[in-house]
């Protein structure tokens, strides 16, 4: 009977050490899990490396995940969580990175910054656009006739058209930390127009103007814009003018590209800042 005791109680201590081991992981995963969603990450995208490398510079990056050939940056920049990511050049790009983004991490908006264009005659080289909406300036039906934007879509907005409106309050902090950056003056805000295309060409910058009322031309802005809005996402869209889109826009490009892009960083900066500071009032 002392016997058939003893060894009760051996196997009672075994299943309670067995026990603990399971237990021990689970709810260390549970609460590392548990951390991570409850993070909720502001991305910021660019199309560039030089677009982000001062960002990257800045930045406490605790882990990189690489998704379908893409680098996100996981961390902490002015005391916010944040993801930052080099989505590459064009609409493809850009949307696949943002929507992989969306799939895997908990973003709860999105700020996309880089260089462009400048399309009216007021502006400079270095002025900041502060992109309100967006608008697929190529995308449309090629006929007899010439292009036809989004003939297609008689009924949808603006000219028959789509622009994709930013989110107020993250644009309002963006005009408020570009004035900061580079001077009332230097800053617009208004339409950004978005095509597959690196725009050299004086006249097709008036037609921008003309049709689209754009303030500057890139290449990405409209597609992040579409699926941001699929996934309900607020999003700003900041752009420093490399060039003036016109037959001189290669050299101004070559010039001036890497000054535009950390100027937008910059600015970057100051709204992560304005939102840290939003976060802890
Ligand atoms: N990004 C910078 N300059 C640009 C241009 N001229 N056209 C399209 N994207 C640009």
């Amino acid at each position: 009977m002392k016997n058939f005791e003893k060894s009760n109680h051996k196997v009672k201590r075994i299943a309670w050490v067995l026990l603990v081991l399971f237990l021990i992981p689970l709810a260390l995963s549970a609460c590392s899990s548990g951390k991570e969603e409850t993070k909720a990450y502001t991305a910021i995208v660019s199309a560039m490396d030089n677009e982000v490398e001062l960002l990257l510079g800045e930045a406490k990056i605790e882990r990189v995940e690489t998704i379908a050939d893409t680098k996100y940056h996981i961390g902490t920049l002015c005391e916010q969580p944040v993801i930052i990511t080099k989505a590459g050049i064009g609409k493809v790009r850009a949307a696949s990175c943002v929507s992989a983004m969306f799939n895997n991490f908990p973003v709860s908006r999105v700020v996309f910054t880089g260089i462009a264009g400048g399309v009216r005659d007021d502006e400079q080289v270095l002025d900041q656009v502060i992109a309100t909406k967006l608008v697929q300036h190529d995308y449309g039906t090629l006929t007899n006739e010439g292009f036809v934007w989004n003939s297609g879509d008689p009924g949808a907005g603006y000219n028959g058209g789509e622009y994709y409106e930013c989110d107020e309050h993250l644009t309002a902090l963006a005009y408020q930390a570009a004035v900061e950056v580079v001077g009332k003056d230097h800053v617009f805000q208004g339409t950004v127009a978005t095509g597959d295309q690196f725009v050299a060409s004086a006249s097709y910058v008036k037609k921008l103007d003309e049709d689209y009322q754009a303030l500057a031309c890139e290449m990405e802005g409209a597609s992040v814009a579409i699926v941001c809005r699929q996934y309900e996402k607020p999003f700003a869209v900041i752009r420093a003018l490399s060039d003036k889109a016109d037959g001189k826009a290669h050299k101004s490009y070559g010039n001036f590209g890497d000054t535009a892009a950390q100027n937008s960083s910059r600015i970057v900066l100051k709204i992560l800042e304005a939102l840290n500071n939003e976060a802890t009032a």
